[in-house]
């Protein structure tokens, strides 16, 4: 990492491919006694690298934005491989992903199903679709992430999806291929999963027998990854939560994990440019990237692990350590036990392979980090730099 460092300049981003294929093939073999699809969450990482790398994998895709739909086609997915999610889809996106013909478009509401159909419709085209249900059941996880609560904007109550689905049966341009689930994102336990799925295949079961010929359900994606080392539950464990209650149904499953696929496998390297002592007081480490380059701290209060490349001789005292930004939630670590740390040492931020640069920001005019990839003992740039040229293009 010190040698790419040297090499592309900090703040970068660094890739393991090994730890990507690792975690798929996890996850591929935790679901393996049962018909599944892995559609890799491309918001949680879509370089279109990384993309490439998880498709050579045998995954699809899933899209939360026509931006992400088109990336997932210049990786080179099919279109009928992309499952189309996400609230507040606009007209332009539904026309275009239906034009293309995206696999499944997973609706966030009654009036969504209708828009779909309409397009379709006036296209020529059939539209396939799964309308997300939101089943009121606690993530667990940080209530910024957690999405499958009644008092979350995502998808639709319930009790009210049986008779959505009965009341579009038929209609021109829409097809029903199956039923959507997601109640959040760092599930770190089974029973959140098991009822998740409980709930989707008793609904999936109250409309086969009203007829409808489903070909899949998709349970979302959320399976948790440790970022402080503790234990966590498995992609075995998560597939044993939810296997049981597919069985009943027996149809194929969809899964739409990306950050456990791509969050061990990233890390944020920067340089510390100031260090400063208050006495009696705190210790702060200041360091080349902040909430632009890594946003989840700041909008989370989450924990990735510091580790500096090489670490000086002496006791680890409480270190905070924060970023250049103009603002006091610009912190990644408070008081965090580390050894002395010195201006010009890199220190190495873990787990951000997930939700890192696909959040960064140019606030205070800073230009993206670039990325890099290694794959087999060599690495590649990704993507470059950023240059004040890239990031003042677009104004007169
Ligand atoms: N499917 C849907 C419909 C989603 O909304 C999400 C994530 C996923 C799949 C993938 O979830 P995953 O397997 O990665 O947990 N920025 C936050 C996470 C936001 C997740 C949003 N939706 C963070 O940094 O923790």
């Amino acid at each position: 990492m010190k040698d790419i460092a040297a090499s592309v300049g900090t703040p970068c981003y660094i890739y393991s491919a090994r730890s990507i294929r690792s975690a798929y093939a996890a996850i591929d073999a935790a679901f393996a006694g049962y018909p599944h699809r892995i559609h890799y969450a491309l918001k949680a990482n879509s370089t279109l690298a990384i993309v490439r790398l998880i498709r050579s994998l045998g995954s699809c895709a899933d899209a939360n934005s026509g931006g992400e739909v088109k990336v997932a086609e210049r990786a080179g997915f099919a279109p009928a491989d992309i499952v189309f999610t996400g609230v507040g889809k606009t007209r332009d996106e539904l026309e275009y992903a239906i034009a293309r013909g995206v696999g499944t478009i997973n609706a966030e509401s009654a009036g969504e199903l209708d828009r779909i159909a309409a397009i379709a419709h006036a296209q020529g085209r059939v539209a396939a679709a799964a309308l997300r249900i939101n089943p009121d059941i606690d993530a667990g996880s940080h209530p910024n992430i957690s999405t499958g609560l009644r008092s979350n904007k995502f998808g639709v109550p319930l009790e009210d999806a049986r008779a959505i689905y009965r009341e579009r049966r038929g209609l021109p341009g829409l097809r029903f291929a199956g039923v959507h689930v997601h109640i959040g994102s760092q599930i770190t336990t089974e029973d959140p999963i098991r009822r998740a799925a409980s709930t989707l295949v008793a609904l999936a079961l109250e409309l086969r027998d009203d007829g409808f010929e489903l070909e899949h359900v998709d349970l979302g994606g959320g399976l948790g990854i440790a970022y402080e080392g503790r234990p966590m539950i498995t992609p075995v464990e998560y597939a044993a939560a939810a296997l049981p209650e597919l069985r009943r149904l027996g149809i194929p499953v969809v899964l739409e994990p990306g950050r456990a696929i791509v969050g061990h496998a990233g890390a944020l390297v920067a340089r510390i440019v100031d260090t400063k002592e208050f006495p009696g007081g705190r210790r702060f480490a200041v360091l080349d990237a902040g909430m632009g380059e890594l946003m989840r701290p700041a909008l989370y209060g989450s924990y990735h692990r510091v580790v500096p490349l090489a670490p000086r001789p002496g006791p680890e005292r409480p270190w905070d350590v924060v970023g250049p930004i103009c603002e006091s939630s610009d912190v990644f670590a408070r008081d965090r036990p580390l050894p002395p740390l010195e201006v010009e040492d890199l220190v190495a931020l873990l787990d951000t392979g997930a939700y890192g640069s696909v959040m960064a920001s140019n606030y205070l005019r800073h230009q993206l980090a670039p990325e890099v990839l290694i794959d087999d003992g060599r690495w590649t740039v990704v993507r470059r730099r950023q240059t004040m040229d890239d990031v003042l293009a677009l104004e007169t």
